[in-house]
């Protein structure tokens, strides 16, 4: 095949190149289980405090016995909650851990929900767009509602459904036909021995285990029974007695055909092992998660490069600290490649459609691949007929599948809520291909690979402790500031996210030089403020801006190869040329860390953040 000449054929070309994963997925809070086991109750509890990690405020767990179903249902912590509580014989129950979006965090309004009679038992992620107008309609008919939630409206509606046909799954799938939104529903009759599934929007994944059927929003829930699952897609129902599984189109009912798929994250990857909570384990293991975002298929890299070369227009989004790499990615591209790309945010995407050609190419970032954002970005250059290459970290997420082209970072499981080491692995990607531009691939994994063995180095007991040591002094400031220039703006912005969120301490970052624009009237004696420095021709304007904050009183902290006497306190870093940004988030990211503890938060689970955000 001739040398791909536009975008369209890059992507083509990468499809027969590579081996394109197929059908594959994951998500928020959900969990259920049929099958021969005798206890389900207890199974789902343990797989709903593997989903932990994506935040939430109360849980609840429905379990079919005999003809009844017993609802077991609370606000906090399923941490808490002692699954031997949960041992009655039971072969079918359904779990959720809820992060309240209608009515307030209150047991009530914790799912699952019931209908009239408790018959139906309901779990559900996303939002039921039109639930007053339905909930109007299902009142005037005689149902009384216990809860504030959009959710309550499913069993009702489901009960409605029922009176027309004998068949749960079909007045499932009528029901379904009233919702607008982006759902992912579990649903089970007292009548029957069957679990239903339906998607449109919020992933499930069904697992195969040799007893019975698991169906998750995300696989670590049922990883420890079984690897291999089918993905729902959006538009599909599943329904399951727990020997036999059925897909269908959730609009016609048309079969639909699903492949078995081994997952390839072991059960030890996906749990805290000798840490104390899974955002440090993942910080230290960016030491071997970049190595796997390097070593990637090199032709796939130079196809992409060329295909950002020969696009009218390249676009990059992604959000919160996806994004934050994509702009550092801007300055991999203007200064490695000296290519323009353009980046947004992709919640704002849609203000900028109208520079989209059919030969334009979108690269959305994202660890999840789930972002309610990132999706809609991609529809829109989808629209417009350009073609769209995902950078994420699960594989088989929706972005995956959507995207026409997928390149995986490999960083394995993120289940702490901040995102570390999807955000290193992204840097690097981005960064190969920059040098794969101007044919300058090896060049680049080189640097990288240098880099990987010098943040080996780094991340030793010492250093941890030094930046332990620097948290207990900064720990009872309520506010602090971080400067960075170049590659390492974004990283000023991105340690402010990172501080934010799981310390609650107010952080700021800002471009250097933006500092006697205004953000300097906010310093006062002693207030911290981080400078993210490298080695290069920037180093001098970052040092006399440095100079200019300790002026003025604050504390300066510098993040930087070399010590200067602009810092106050220097914690040092390896000289990693083009790659210094990936290396100085490093040591932020292990203070925002000790900033959470020593605070007495947990940095696993911030308070009103969840880790896939499926909502816009
Ligand atoms: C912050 C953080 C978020 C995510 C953002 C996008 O630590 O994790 O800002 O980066 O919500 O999520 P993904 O990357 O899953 O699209």
């Amino acid at each position: 095949m001739k040398a791909p000449a536009n975008v369209k054929q890059s992507i083509d070309f990468l499809r027969q190149i590579c081996k394109i994963s197929a059908l594959k997925s994951q998500m928020c809070g959900i969990f259920g289980y049929v099958g021969s086991r005798s206890d389900a109750g207890q199974l789902v509890v343990n797989g709903l405090k593997n989903l932990e990690y994506r935040g939430y405020d109360s849980w609840g767990v429905a379990q079919k016995h005999g003809s009844t179903v017993a609802v077991t249902k609370d606000t906090g912590k399923i941490s808490s909650v002692n699954a031997e509580d949960f041992s009655e014989e039971c072969g079918l129950a359904i779990a959720h851990t809820r992060w309240a979006t209608h009515g307030g965090v209150t047991q009530q309004n914790a799912h699952p929900h019931l209908n009239s009679n408790s018959t139906i038992a309901v779990v559900h992620n996303g939002i039921i767009e039109n639930y007053q107008e339905l909930r109007n309609e299902l009142m005037a008919k005689g149902h009384v509602f216990l809860s504030e939630t959009d959710t309550e409206i499913i069993p009702h509606m489901i009960e409605e459904e029922l009176r027309q046909t004998d068949d749960f799954a079909s007045a499932v799938r009528n029901a379904c036909h009233r919702f607008t939104g982006r759902y992912g529903i579990l649903a089970f009759h007292t009548e029957s021995n069957t679990l239903v599934a339906t998607r449109t929007g919020s992933p499930l994944i069904v697992g195969v285990g040799d007893h019975g059927y698991f169906i998750a929003s995300d696989i670590p829930a049922f990883m420890e029974h079984t690897k291999v699952v089918q993905y729902l897609d959006d538009g599909e129902m599943v329904v399951t007695d727990g020997q036999s599984i059925l897909f269908t189109d959730l609009e016609t009912g048309e079969e639909h055909p699903k492949r078995e798929i081994e997952i390839t994250w072991s059960v030890e990857e996906a749990q805290k092992g000798e840490y104390a909570h899974f955002m440090l384990k993942e910080i230290m293991e960016q030491k071997d998660s970049i190595a796997r975002a390097v070593n990637q298929d090199e032709q796939q890299i130079q196809v992409i490069a060329d295909a950002i070369r020969n696009a009218q227009g390249t676009f990059l989004v992604g959000c919160g600290t996806a994004h934050k790499a994509c702009m550092a990615a801007e300055y991999f591209f203007s200064v490695v490649s000296g290519h323009h790309v353009n980046v947004t945010s992709a919640g704002e995407f849609k203000v900028h459609h109208h520079f989209l050609k059919p030969d334009s190419l979108l690269i959305v970032v994202s660890q999840s691949g789930e972002t309610a954002d990132v999706l809609e970005a991609m529809s829109i250059a989808k629209a417009k007929g350009a073609k769209v290459l995902a950078i994420v970290n699960v594989e088989g997420s929706t972005i995956d599948r959507e995207a026409d082209y997928t390149l995986l970072i490999n960083a394995g499981p993120e289940r702490a809520v901040a995102s570390t080491k999807a955000l290193t692995g992204q840097m690097a990607v981005l960064m190969m291909i920059a040098y794969a531009m101007v044919e300058k691939l090896h060049e680049g994994k080189t640097l990288l690979l240098n880099t990987v063995s010098m943040i080996n180095d780094m991340l030793n007991p010492r250093y941890i402790a030094l930046l332990e040591e620097v948290a207990e002094e900064i720990q009872h400031h309520e506010d602090l500031y971080i400067i960075g220039k170049s590659w390492n703006y974004p990283m000023a912005l991105e340690s402010a996210i990172k501080i934010q969120e799981v310390s609650y301490i107010h952080a700021e970052g800002f471009a250097s030089s933006e500092l006697k624009h205004g953000p300097i009237a906010l310093i006062e004696e002693e207030t911290p403020c981080i400078a993210l420095v490298g080695n290069d021709e920037v180093t001098p304007d970052i040092i006399s801006n440095t100079i200019e904050l300790k002026a003025r009183g604050a504390r300066t902290i510098g993040i930087a190869p070399k010590n200067n006497e602009a810092f106050d306190t220097w914690i040092k870093v390896p000289d990693a040329g083009a790659a210094q940004a990936i290396v100085n988030i490093i040591p932020i990211q292990v203070l925002a860390y000790f900033l959470a503890v020593k605070r007495g938060k947990d940095p696993d689970m911030p308070r009103n953040l969840a880790k896939s955000v499926t909502v816009k």
